[in-house]
């Protein structure tokens, strides 16, 4: 696991996010002091990828019901409002409203007594945090098997620890097949508009000194032409119930290369991902985000001023694109709205 560095850090009074806008230049860290503060830094990115944005949105509900306890006022109005604010942040992730729901039972069991609330709602933020890391780790133990003992894998975005509160899915199973001795080389796409894949995936694979080469993302295809990606590992944000995938736009196409290469296409995301209400990814919402991301490259305009932009944030990988789920109950294989079934029975 990446000790370099910590995505996420509770202090009791405040949450730490290690600040993703600025990685791989400036590495500091965001205090949230209260719920307010965490929903911005997950509105605006320095918190991102679906396990994080969940962990942080818990740690953003203990940190309203603490300033209400401070304050004297009602901790369930302020946890309801809370929930309201962090819920209207980002759309396509369902790990966030997992984790306010979460937060949301335990609430209800709770006593009037603030100081009490606080207490056990800060226990289980930490128990989300904790159990994420296990997932990870657990998620990466199974699909290690899955990659060669030797060659090359493609990710797309980024799924590793930044994205998590530690070791990541993706990059968790990347991580495990080379601690398992095995020679991974990562080819690592830079992932526009965001750039997750330069800045965040090279910087934590550089970190743990895992093998890897930065590619642009039109430059996948001709890897694959040339024979030289011989599997795809990628996270998700959300799974529907037939096993389509919603996940960082560009995806999709990743997905489409394996499928006409022959090449397996690997989705590791613990079980907080899938949304079992939804029944196909046509029903999973896409975020469409700001133009500036399209037109703007780190704060430079590269494009027309008035140029009319498309920025979807995610595509949706239909089921039958993708090779396995890892999971940290195991690894799901098609059919798999059959394997998710079972894996809810
Ligand atoms: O917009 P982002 O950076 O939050 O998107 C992140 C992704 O698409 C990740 O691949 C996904 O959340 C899985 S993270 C373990």
């Amino acid at each position: 696991m990446s000790d370099a560095f910590r995505t996420i850090a509770w202090e009791g009074d405040a949450l730490l996010l290690l600040d993703q806008r600025v990685l791989p230049v400036i590495e500091s860290m965001r205090r949230c002091t209260d719920s307010s503060g965490v929903a911005d830094a997950i509105r605006t990115m320095v918190v991102r990828g679906a396990p994080a944005i969940g962990v942080s949105a818990a740690f953003g509900l203990v940190l309203a019901v603490r300033s209400a306890w401070k304050k004297g006022k009602s901790w369930r109005r302020a946890f309801d409002e809370a929930a309201t604010e962090l819920s209207g942040t980002r759309p396509t992730a369902v790990n966030l409203f997992w984790a306010i729901d979460r937060m949301r039972r335990e609430a209800a069991t709770l006593p009037d007594d603030p100081g009490a609330a606080f207490a056990r709602l800060e226990e289980r933020a930490i128990a989300l945090f904790e159990e994420d890391v296990a997932a990870n780790r657990a998620m990466g133990a199974h699909g290690a098997n899955l990659l060669p003992a030797e060659g090359n894998v493609l990710t797309h975005c980024n799924a590793g620890a930044l994205a998590t509160a530690g070791y990541g899915t993706a990059l968790g199973v990347i991580r495990a097949a080379v601690a398992a001795g095995k020679r991974i080389h990562v080819y690592v796409d830079e992932t526009r508009p965001f750039l997750q894949g330069s800045r965040l995936t090279a910087w934590e694979l550089m970190k743990d000194g895992i093998p890897c080469t930065l590619i642009t993302d039109n430059m996948a295809a001709s890897l694959f032409a040339a024979g030289k990606i011989d599997a795809a590992v990628v996270g998700a944000d959300r799974i529907a119930a037939n096993g389509d995938v919603a996940n960082k736009i560009g995806t999709y196409g990743v997905a489409v290369l394996c499928k006409a290469h022959k090449v397996p296409f690997y989705v590791a995301a613990p079980v907080s991902t899938i949304d079992r209400s939804i029944a196909t990814g046509k029903r999973i919402p896409i975020e469409e985000r700001d133009p500036s991301e399209v037109t703007h490259l780190m704060g430079k305009r590269v494009a027309p001023h008035g140029v009319s932009v498309y920025n979807p944030a995610f595509d949706v990988t239909p089921a039958r694109y993708v090779s396995a789920i890892v999971t940290e109950k195991g690894v799901l294989k098609p059919p798999l709205a059959h394997a998710l079934r079972n894996l809810f029975r």
